[in-house]
């Protein structure tokens, strides 16, 4: 069962979330959304988007370049201050995108106008995004330095994966609460063609390098009608 969790349920993940997500975006591209509620409640979603959007996209930069760079993340976190500023900034990180998805969760509980157009997939991604995001803090609090034995256990194990050289040597003997939180990881992977987190892959990148618009008015401005 372990080898099956650590070994092949990341790629099962990883298939399923490229072929399932071609499928939908070639066969129902407008379904390619977040659906967007905020015309039905805008004060709750802002207090939950908000923070939940920048906290967890930054925590999720650093769990990225700790993966791929594991040599100069451990070099530098070498110095116990940097160290314990970066657990410090994640811990305070991933408390933020907790309170920000309790807010979402509550308004997609708590207001009526929202609650009708919440599916069942929403709250299996609510419920698992809430598991992984309580997980993680829940490690930064007690299995300390985790940004530090990241690079010593958790990179190698995603290189390997990355690689096609499955291993799980590095990770084999961590508490049960970490191991969640990875598989849980891939469970998102998995969610992810299945539910509006579909909207990742709509992210407008195009932007950074299409020409700029030029806008021309062609109706008589007021000033002009005037003179
Ligand atoms: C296989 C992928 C992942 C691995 C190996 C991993 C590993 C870790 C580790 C070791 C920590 C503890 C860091 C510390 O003590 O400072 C952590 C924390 C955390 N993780 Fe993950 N994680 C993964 C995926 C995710 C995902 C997908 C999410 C969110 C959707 C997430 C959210 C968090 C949060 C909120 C924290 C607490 C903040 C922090 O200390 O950085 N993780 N993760």
């Amino acid at each position: 069962m372990t080898n099956f969790l650590f070994l092949t349920f990341p790629y099962l993940a990883v298939a399923l979330a490229v072929s399932v997500g071609l499928y939908r975006y070639f066969r129902d591209r407008f379904s390619y959304s977040s659906l967007s509620s905020q015309f039905l409640e805008k004060e709750q979603l802002f207090w939950g988007s908000v923070p939940w959007h920048y906290a967890i996209l930054l925590v999720l930069t650093a769990h990225l370049v700790a993966a791929l760079i594991p040599g100069c993340w451990a070099a530098f976190l070498s110095e116990p201050l940097r160290l314990c500023v970066v657990e410090l900034t994640g811990l305070a990180l991933g408390l933020t995108a907790l309170l920000g998805l309790v807010v979402l969760m509550a308004r997609r509980g708590g207001n009526s106008r929202v609650a009708v157009v919440t599916t069942v997939m929403d709250w299996v991604l609510l419920v698992a995004l809430a598991l992984q995001v309580l997980g993680g803090v829940l490690i930064a609090l007690l299995y300390r330095w985790g940004a530090a034995w990241y690079a010593q256990t958790a990179a190698p194990w995603l290189w390997s994966l990355a690689t096609f050289r499955p291993d799980m040597q590095t990770i084999a003997t961590l508490p049960l609460l970490v191991k969640f939180h990875f598989v849980n990881a891939f469970v998102l992977v998995a969610l992810f063609p299945f539910t509006r987190l579909v909207h990742l892959a709509t992210f407008p990148w195009g932007y950074l390098w299409r020409p700029h618009q030029l806008v021309i008015w062609n109706r008589r401005t007021r000033a002009a009608e005037s003179a």
